[in-house]
Formats: structure tokens, C-alpha cells, sequence
């Protein structure tokens, strides 16, 4: 399914996180969920701002509703967060359909003129210590 049909999923506490990430780790290893699921108490979703317009799936890639969240979520402050080709500095693989509130038009646009990642624009790495 990849309709836009408002927010699937924006704020999780870290319960939820917990057993999100648990779940992937038993499903598919350690490492690998590492590259797409935040640890508990460390994902956007628990700061409240960050939402995921589409379920999660790279099926999302590419549609019409992709297409414009990209073009113009900057317009209402967000920036479409982990892009592909950026996961060495993000931690995580490309997720078209999670936006995260910046809350500034003009910065928005001024990372996405950049062409860097969030981390890469401020000078942070987001890689866990171990
Ligand atoms: N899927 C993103 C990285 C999260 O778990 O917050
Ligand atoms: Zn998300």
C-alpha cells in the first residue's frame, strides 16, 4: 500500500521503540535492524517530530505522493530525513516516506540546496558509540 493518507505513524515513546526494535532485531539480526530502526531512545519519533506519511516500505519509493512530499515538504518545514546515498552519515537506509520538522521554511531549503544530510549540514555524526 503506498497511499498518503495522513500520518501513519509520528510520535512513539520509547516503550514502543523498545519493542519496535526488539522485534526487527529477533526478525532480522542486530545488524541489520540497525540500519533502518532507530534503538530505543534514539529515534526521531520519540522527540515527537518526525512523522512517517506512508507505512514503511521502499514500495512508497517513486509514487506520485513521494514525488510531492519531497517537492514540498520544505514549504511547511520539514525535510524528508534519510535519502539515499547519505547512510553513512545518517545510520539509517533511505526512507522516502519519514519527514522530519525543522520548523523553518528557509533552512529547510537551504539543506536541501546543500545537499547534505542533517548531520552532514551540522557538523554531527548520528552512529552509535557501539
Ligand atoms: N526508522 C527510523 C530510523 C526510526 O526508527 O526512528
Ligand atoms: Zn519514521
Amino acid at each position: 500500500m503506498s497511499t498518503v493518507s495522513g500520518v501513519f505513524r509520528g510520535y512513539r515513546g520509547y516503550d514502543v521503540q523498545q519493542q519496535l526494535y526488539n522485534n526487527y532485531v529477533a526478525r532480522d539480526g542486530k545488524e541489520a535492524a540497525d540500519t533502518y530502526s532507530a534503538r530505543p531512545g534514539h529515534s526521531e519519533h520519540q522527540t515527537g517530530l518526525a512523522i512517517d506519511v506512508n507505512e514503511p516500505s521502499s514500495d512508497f519509493d517513486g509514487t506520485a505522493e513521494a514525488k510531492w512530499l519531497a517537492a514540498h515538504c520544505n514549504d511547511y518545514g520539514f525535510i524528508i530525513r534519510y535519502k539515499p546515498g547519505k547512510e553513512a552519515s545518517t545510520g539509517y537506509m533511505a526512507e522516502s516516506w519519514h519527514i522530519r520538522y525543522l520548523g523553518d521554511p528557509e533552512l529547510c531549503r537551504k539543506i536541501e540546496a546543500s545537499g547534505q544530510s542533517l548531520e552532514e549540514y551540522l557538523g554531527i555524526t548520528s552512529r552509535y558509540a557501539q
